[in-house]
């Protein structure tokens, strides 16, 4: 059972002298959420009357679990007679905004207007039939609204399945993960993409053209898993008229044995050696003047990156580049009822601080991104710590009086080679980077496929703290 709690949307006609603001309103709704300790089955109604809605009517709804709301039949103007019922562009906002978020739209009728004989007999069958018939264009109304909303693309359909439904992180550093992992976030073509554009300008940068025919550039994938990035390095090279040699390292023997058959099957052996160790324990035979990794999860550090290249760049020549050069996280409080009750539903307080990757829908984004902490790469001395503590202040100046914090969304934004970057921060987030186009597989195993770093360009991390 859910217990809907109807709210007036706008303000009440009787002008109540206790309760002036949505303010008010929402404050009603929040404290019968903490009473009812962030209970999931208690949901909104929002009642817009018979006002007509302001601008800002709905700022403090997002992020809220709204189920329904409700317009009366008095809301719908007329034109040129009694047909077609029409709503102001204000309602028809409203109305898109609840129909994207999955709200239920109940129209009400407003009995004043029913004549004297069709009240008598509302609660008879055919009263029943003649008031669906009467309706009707109200119904036609907000289909046509439906109808003329812009229809999703592929890749935002792909995702539906992801929205504000929270997936546990990948910890590649602590978990061999199975091939099928790592063949999901190959399809992420626009992230190689990148990754491309970065090793041909350093190819660029380290060999001048009259010598791209003698100088051969050593290129070490950290990381190499099955292989991706292993192509992009040969792309550029070919792209770039550059010689190169590259060492593919990875722990994870699973990983590797696609690269280990690509290899074969693209005739790279000459070109390709393949290692199968752990970053921090190889002796390699040759320094290299590239070195190449993508592990930077959704958060930037989360998958370890700047651990494992510090622990690489032993090997890197002094004048070598690292891609990625650097890379920062950001935070941002955001309020989504929705996602707080599936930490709680856990049931385990280790969950409100643990990070989940999840496509944000229903949420409300309340202060702008801070940058938090950042890694470079080569560090000038590798006696420098990775320990970092950072305190931020965000002020929201947009929000309503008064709102909930329950967490924080995470982005990175990384620096690959020069201008070359990738990233999720909203305000230079790279365009189209996705690697989950499918959608999920019901099972628990397949689940480990939401690599955050796939997803965290579209679908962003939220790191969870009890709200307060
Ligand atoms: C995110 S995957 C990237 C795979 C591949 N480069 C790609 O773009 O598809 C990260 C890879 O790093 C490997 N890895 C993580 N920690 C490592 C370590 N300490 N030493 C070697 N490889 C490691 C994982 O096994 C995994 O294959």
């Amino acid at each position: 059972m859910q217990l809907w709690l109807r709210i007036p949307l706008g303000k009440p006609d009787d002008d109540s002298k206790t309760l002036q603001t949505q303010d008010d309103y929402w404050k009603i709704w929040n404290s019968f959420r903490l009473l009812s300790d962030h209970n999931s089955k208690l949901l909104v109604t929002l009642d817009n009357l018979n006002t007509m809605p302001s601008d800002n009517s709905l700022n403090h709804w997002y992020g809220e679990p709204v189920a329904a709301f409700i317009i009366h039949t008095d809301s719908f103007l007329t034109r040129d007679g009694d047909n077609p019922k029409h709503l102001s562009e204000g309602i028809q906002k409203l109305i898109t905004y609840f129909l994207n978020h999955y709200t239920q739209i109940i129209i009400s009728e407003n009995q004043l207007n029913c004549s004297k004989d069709e009240e008598s007999h509302l609660e008879t069958n055919s009263a029943e039939d003649s008031r669906i018939h009467r309706l009707l264009p109200y119904i036609d109304q907000v289909r046509s609204i439906y109808q003329q909303m812009d229809p999703l693309s592929e890749q935002e359909r792909s995702q539906v399945a992801f929205r504000d439904v929270l997936h546990p992180i990948l910890q590649p550093f602590k978990e061999i993960s199975q091939s099928m992992v790592y063949s999901e976030q190959e399809k992420d073509e626009k992230k190689y993409m990148e990754y491309k554009r970065a090793i041909c300008q350093a190819l660029l940068d380290r060999v001048p053209d009259e010598e791209a025919s003698v100088i051969t550039t050593v290129l070490v994938v950290v990381g190499a898993g099955r292989g991706a990035l292993v192509r992009t390095s040969l792309q550029a090279a070919n792209e770039t008229g550059r010689k190169l040699k590259v060492y593919a390292m990875d722990r994870n023997l699973n990983a590797l044995a696609s690269l280990y058959k690509q290899r074969e099957s693209m005739g790279w052996n000459d070109i390709v050696t393949v290692i199968q160790t752990d970053a921090g324990h190889w002796n390699a035979p040759e320094k290299a003047d590239i070195l190449v990794g993508e592990l930077l999860g959704c958060f930037g550090d989360n998958e370890l990156a700047s651990e494992i290249l510090d622990g690489t760049q032993r090997i890197l020549k002094k004048d070598g580049i690292s891609i990625p050069s650097s890379y920062t996280s950001f935070l941002q409080p955001v309020k989504s009822s929705k996602l707080y009750s599936a930490v709680k539903a856990k049931e385990q307080i280790l969950t409100f601080e643990t990070a989940f990757v999840t496509k944000m829908h229903n949420v409300a984004r309340l202060a702008p991104c801070q940058p938090l902490f950042t890694f470079t790469h080569p560090k000038r001395s590798i006696k420098e710590s990775n320990r970092r503590y950072r305190k931020l202040q965000f002020v929201m100046p947009d929000v309503p009086e008064s709102t909930m914090v329950h967490g924080f969304a995470g982005y990175f934004d990384a620096t690959l080679y020069k201008d070359v970057h990738l990233g999720t921060e909203p305000s230079k987030a790279t365009p189209d980077v996705f690697s989950c186009k499918r959608v999920p597989h019901s099972s628990q195993h397949d689940i480990s496929f939401y690599r955050p770093y796939d997803i965290i360009v579209e679908l962003s991390t939220l790191l969870y703290w009890p709200a307060s």
